[in-house]
């Protein structure tokens, strides 16, 4: 399975911060924010990646994350112009995909939740049309809606509803076999002239290919789409991280714990950051899985 970020977009709800600076470069906690979406493709045995940038990030983007092989990753870039709507990233990630299946994820999407990892790699191993993950919100308004029946058969996908008929919001993770392709070459710019991964959705649910995962009431699927949801995804970051001791999407542990690379290679990235307790951090978990260490410090 080949996988997607998109981390295109204006962000302008997020105006003067984004002005300069790409939305998904802002710190969440105490790491960028793409570390996030990028965690999930890691977590789900997603190595090959294509992250796709507005063109003046790009180099930002690349002196983050490189060409991931530290990682034990292969990460490749595109360049959207234009937020022409995330369906376009697998138009522009279609010869990356080659013939494989895909893993796209929007590059603000932050997900936590217990045995995600476990979920993540069952869910992409088997799949078969589109898989969709779905979570309880508030304000479906705000979201692609999916539509069940009383078994959570999904019956419906419905793009920013006014009435919507669900509160199941349609998260920005998306699993799909290679069809994905020709489907999105096929579909029409919505009156919005975007694009829109509700109507690649929706075809594969007309094709009876389409389900939905429920990610049920212990998860957080969080926001950064405004500066008061920005704030509240870091304070939530934050606050598990110094009662437990232990970070979440910290891609050099995670690629060590997945068996990207070994401990030595996790030590010497951490020990690349000695000023921050992120690198300190890194040494520890290095250093724990060696039997240096008997528990992690936190921070
Ligand atoms: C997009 C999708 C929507 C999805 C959401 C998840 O909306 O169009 O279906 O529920 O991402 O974050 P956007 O946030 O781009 O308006």
């Amino acid at each position: 399975m080949k996988g997607i970020v998109l981390a295109g977009g204006t962000g302008t709800r997020l105006h003067p911060i984004t002005i300069s600076v790409s939305k998904q470069l802002l710190p969440v906690g105490d790491k960028p924010m793409i570390y996030y979406p990028l965690s999930v493709l890691m977590a789900a045995g997603v190595q090959e990646i294509l992250v796709i940038t507005r063109p003046t990030d790009q180099p930002l983007f690349r002196t983050l994350l490189g060409d991931g092989a530290h990682l034990g990753l292969d990460i490749s870039y595109a360049e959207q112009p234009q937020p022409r709507g995330i369906a376009e990233a697998l138009l522009l990630g279609a010869d990356h995909i080659g013939d494989d299946s895909v893993a796209l994820i929007l590059g603000d999407n932050i997900f936590h939740g217990p045995s995600f990892s476990r979920l993540l790699q069952r869910e992409a191993d088997q799949v078969d049309g589109a898989t969709l993950f779905g979570y309880r919100v508030q304000d479906p308004e705000r979201y692609g809606v999916g539509v069940t029946d009383a078994d959570g058969r999904l019956l419906a996908i419905e793009e920013k509803p006014a009435r919507p008929r669900s509160n199941r919001a349609i998260t920005g993770l998306y699993l799909y076999d290679n069809e994905v392709v020709d489907i999105a070459k096929n579909i029409q710019p919505s009156a919005r002239g975007e694009l829109e991964i509700s109507d690649v959705n929706a075809e594969y649910l007309r094709r009876g290919r389409a389900k939905l995962v429920d990610l049920g009431r212990g998860f957080a699927w969080l926001d950064t789409g405004t500066f008061e949801s920005l704030v509240q995804a870091g304070q939530y970051v934050r606050t598990l991280e110094e009662r437990q001791g232990v970070r979440i999407a910290c891609l050099e542990e995670l690629a060590l714990r997945m068996g990207f690379i070994d401990a030595d290679a996790c030590h010497a990235l951490g020990a690349a950051m000695p000023n921050s307790d992120y690198g300190r951090y890194v040494m520890n978990v290095a250093r724990e899985l060696t039997g240096d260490v008997e528990y992690l410090p936190a921070g």
